[in-house]
């Protein structure tokens, strides 16, 4: 009886070590590859690094993840484009890449809509997240986690330090006409262009400023032709991991087990690039400024100035959305 005890918590703790995908695998039955636009160094490469990581030892060596840094397999729309014909199997993307495709995410564009940081973590990880998750089918690939992105600011070449300062300014957003209608109620010019071709952008004068997250802001070197930053934390655009459904067939077709496997090891690393995203927003925000980035915030006049002015675009969202935006709003 004992020894029968002892064999099944062996193979008890040996299933739980191999996860899936049976014996040490010679070379890997699945390569595959995962696309993300930041450099190697980014939180939310590293925990690409380290799902892969997880991935190939709990599938004892039977699936390889490589992780393709840098934008180096194109932007976001277009490695979305290339994942639902199964040319890219996994990537990290903001969800704004989502939102001409599933309508449903449009919602986390919405500016002002998260308290902070932690009330749009919770929202994720509860049933919200989990059907906006579910959601993301529409597109044909599939959800796996999100990932914090912190929130975005204004930054300019010249100081803004209110909505008059930006009139007639010319600000990129990326590629969505919603996005375009947030900058274009403040009484700036919106722009839409994909996040590799900001800097020159910005170097050349063909815009006047951009928005996007301490760690960002740093990584592109966006700062040092836009070096002043407005704290307006306008939005918080989760970003979430994905896998194409060609690469999901294969990965069941290996091992059915595999799926939960590959479930888990993405929640371990969007909690890992949670803590990573933490420290980076504090390092690049200290870093910044000792750069001589010029840091400023709203004063409360223009905070709400900043927020009544966009107050059409939940006006505008679709009356059946009403009620989750105060779902969202009340969690
Ligand atoms: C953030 C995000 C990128 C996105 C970029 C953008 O940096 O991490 O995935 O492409 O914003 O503004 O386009």
């Amino acid at each position: 009886m004992r020894r029968a005890t002892a064999a099944l918590l062996a193979l008890a703790l040996a299933l739980a070590l191999t996860g899936c995908a049976g014996e040490k695998a010679a070379a890997p039955a699945l390569l595959f590859r995962y696309a993300d636009n930041q450099p190697d160094e980014y939180p939310t490469t590293k925990a690409a690094e380290y799902f892969a990581r997880l991935v190939e030892e709990r599938t004892d060596g039977a699936i390889v993840i490589r992780v393709f840094a840098d934008g180096v397999l194109g932007d976001e729309r277009g490695v979305l484009r290339q994942m639902q014909f199964g040319g890219i199997d996994f990537a990290r993307v903001s969800t704004t890449a989502l939102g001409d495709d599933v309508p449903e995410t449009k919602i986390l564009q919405l500016p002002y809509l998260f308290r902070d940081g932690e009330h749009m973590l919770r929202v994720l990880d509860g049933e919200i997240g989990d059907a906006l998750l579910e959601a993301i089918r529409g597109a044909d690939v599939i959800g796996l986690c999100w990932f914090d992105a912190g929130a975005r600011n204004l930054y300019t070449r010249t100081p803004v330090h209110g909505l008059a300062d930006l009139e007639g300014l010319t600000i990129r957003v990326q590629e969505s006409d919603f996005l375009s209608r947030m900058v274009q109620l403040w009484g700036a010019k919106a722009v839409q262009m994909p996040y590799n071709e900001v800097y020159s952008a910005l170097q050349t004068g063909l815009i006047d400023g951009a928005e996007n997250n301490w760690p960002s802001y740093e990584a592109t070197g966006h700062y040092e032709a836009a070096p002043y930053y407005l704290l307006d934390g306008h939005t918080r655009l989760p970003e979430v991991m994905l896998v194409s459904l060609v690469a999901m067939e294969k990965i069941r077709a290996l091992d059915p087990a595999c799926e939960a496997v590959l479930l888990e090891c993405a929640r371990e690393a969007a909690l890992y690039e949670r803590e990573l995203w933490k420290q980076q927003e504090v390092a690049s925000e200290a870093a910044l400024r000792e750069t001589g980035v010029v840091v400023s915030a709203l004063s409360e006049e223009e905070r709400r100035a900043f927020r009544d002015a966009i107050r059409p675009m939940y006006e505008e969202f679709p009356p059946a959305e009403q009620a989750l935006i105060e779902r969202i709003k009340n969690s």
